[in-house]
């Protein structure tokens, strides 16, 4: 359809825009071998982050989890779970049902967390989940039972112990005063005490990867990675107790978080970063923090584009050279409008956009679009790489066979064959097969604690 457009306009014109269009998109373009060179920089970044005196200052935290063993299908009983990090935040009831291996979703509610709320203090945030929480329970006749309940908080916490666990800071859209270097647990806890008319039993905190790696773990328990691609990205897999050292014990595995979005945090991704990386990362509430994020996932990618499309055209390339007020306002270009371009939709959007367009713009915009999403899949491959080489290397293994269970916006929305053939040049020796969470978050939150209390229940026998 573009192509018939094209026609209608001089050729030489449409190629010449076209043309200055990909040289201003070079620095996006990474090549196979820069690829391999950043999968090996992550490598290096986690092995500093795994290290008992080296993971202070490390830009990829290598988070302990906990979470000792994935669910060997024997798990059951009824959990409460929280899922917070997201877009929304989210209760659940949620059954885990051994005879039918199956985790249902009982219930599950939607509370929206306002803005200010989002950069308020932290009781403000911790009343609101707790009050959210009460009115769910209320609703479905479960106030009078004290049920176990998994917390899926999704930023970067120092664990101490499944049920201890301290923010180190906040990332996302989220700044609330109060809470970094606090436990979180402890926060959820007075704040339904406050409440005062409903109790909760023993929490699970659990890390959105670990969730998504969990709740897969119950349909197939070869699956040691969890990855999320949404509106954060990072992480998660089975490390050997061995190399965590900050952790007692050597025998078994550890889930470690890897909070990968913090890859670049010391610098060592700058000469990767273009000048519209530089800006997103300027602009944010936390510049400086999670820049590989930045690069990758949902809360940016829109703004990329957004400002690329005002470059451009500020320079002449696209849209006549006529910027809207609308192209002007920093978040306008959502980066759902990215995979939607990509599928063929555009008039509306541009509109909505207040630009006019010719028929060389639309195919300009596509290549922008398709560049953007296709640099994040590339790096999300490079990081995904370094993880299964690292399993594949600890194994002391010829090829490794996994399961990586997946989560987020961005993963599901857009084409996943370049990142999986990326992964697979990246790391050949290692083949991976993905399966799509549903619902990871909040059953993979109840799953953690399930096999919490399957643990505890056999060491107490
Ligand atoms: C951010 C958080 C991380 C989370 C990811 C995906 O990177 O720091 O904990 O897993 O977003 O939601």
């Amino acid at each position: 359809c573009v192509k018939a457009h094209l026609k209608t306009i001089p050729p030489l014109c449409a190629r010449v825009l076209l043309l200055c269009v990909k040289r201003f998109l070079e620095p996006f373009r990474l090549s196979q071998k820069t690829l391999q060179d950043i999968s090996s920089r992550l490598t290096q970044d986690m092995i500093k982050g795994l290290g008992r005196h080296s993971h202070h200052k490390a830009p990829v935290k290598m988070l302990p989890t906990f979470v000792r063993a994935t669910p060997d299908g024997t798990e059951k009983g009824d959990f409460l779970a929280l899922d917070l990090g997201g877009t929304n935040f989210r209760v659940l009831h949620v059954r885990v049902n051994e005879d039918e291996k199956s985790v249902l979703k009982m219930d599950s509610e939607i509370c929206a967390i306002p803005q200010e709320i989002m950069t308020g203090t932290g009781e403000q945030l911790f009343d609101h989940i707790a009050a959210c929480l009460g009115t769910f329970l209320e609703k479905q006749g479960l106030k009078e039972q004290v049920l176990p309940l998994g917390f899926t908080f999704s930023f970067p916490c120092e664990q101490k112990e499944i049920d201890k666990s301290i923010l180190i800071r906040w990332t996302k859209g989220f700044n609330c005063s109060g809470v970094e270097g606090r436990d979180v647990v402890q926060l959820l806890k007075e704040a339904v005490r406050r409440q005062g008319d409903y109790e909760i039993g023993t929490v699970a905190m659990v890390n959105d990867t670990v969730g998504t790696m969990m709740s897969c773990g119950y349909r197939d328990q070869s699956c040691e990675i969890g990855m999320i691609i949404g509106t954060g990205t990072n992480a998660c897999y089975m490390e050997e107790m061995c190399n965590v050292k900050r952790v007692e014990g050597e025998g078994g595995r550890m889930c470690i978080n890897t909070e990968w979005g913090g890859f670049g945090d010391d610098g060592s991704l700058r000469d990767i970063q273009t000048q519209f990386d530089l800006e997103v990362d300027r602009s944010s509430i936390n510049p400086g923090v999670h820049i590989f994020e930045k690069m990758i996932s949902g809360m940016y990618l829109g703004e990329i584009v957004r400002l690329l499309l005002v470059k451009m055209t500020e320079d002449k390339i696209l849209f006549s050279g006529k910027v809207s007020e609308k192209l002007r306002t920093s978040g306008a270009f959502l980066t759902k409008f990215i995979s939607e371009i990509e599928h063929g939709s555009f008039q509306r959007i541009l509109s909505d956009l207040g630009l006019q367009w010719s028929t060389a713009d639309l195919r300009a915009v596509h290549l922008i679009c398709d560049t953007v999403s296709s640099r994040s899949a590339q790096l999300c491959a490079a990081a995904l790489a370094a993880v299964a080489n690292r399993i594949r290397t600890n194994r002391g293994l010829d090829h490794l066979d996994t399961t990586v269970g997946v989560d987020g916006t961005v993963f599901k929305k857009h084409p996943t064959a370049e990142l999986r053939s990326m992964v697979h040049k990246l790391a050949p020796k290692c083949t991976l097969k993905f399966i799509v969470s549903e619902d990871g978050s909040g059953k993979g939150a109840a799953m953690v604690t399930a096999v919490a209390q399957r643990i505890a229940s056999v060491s107490c026998l």
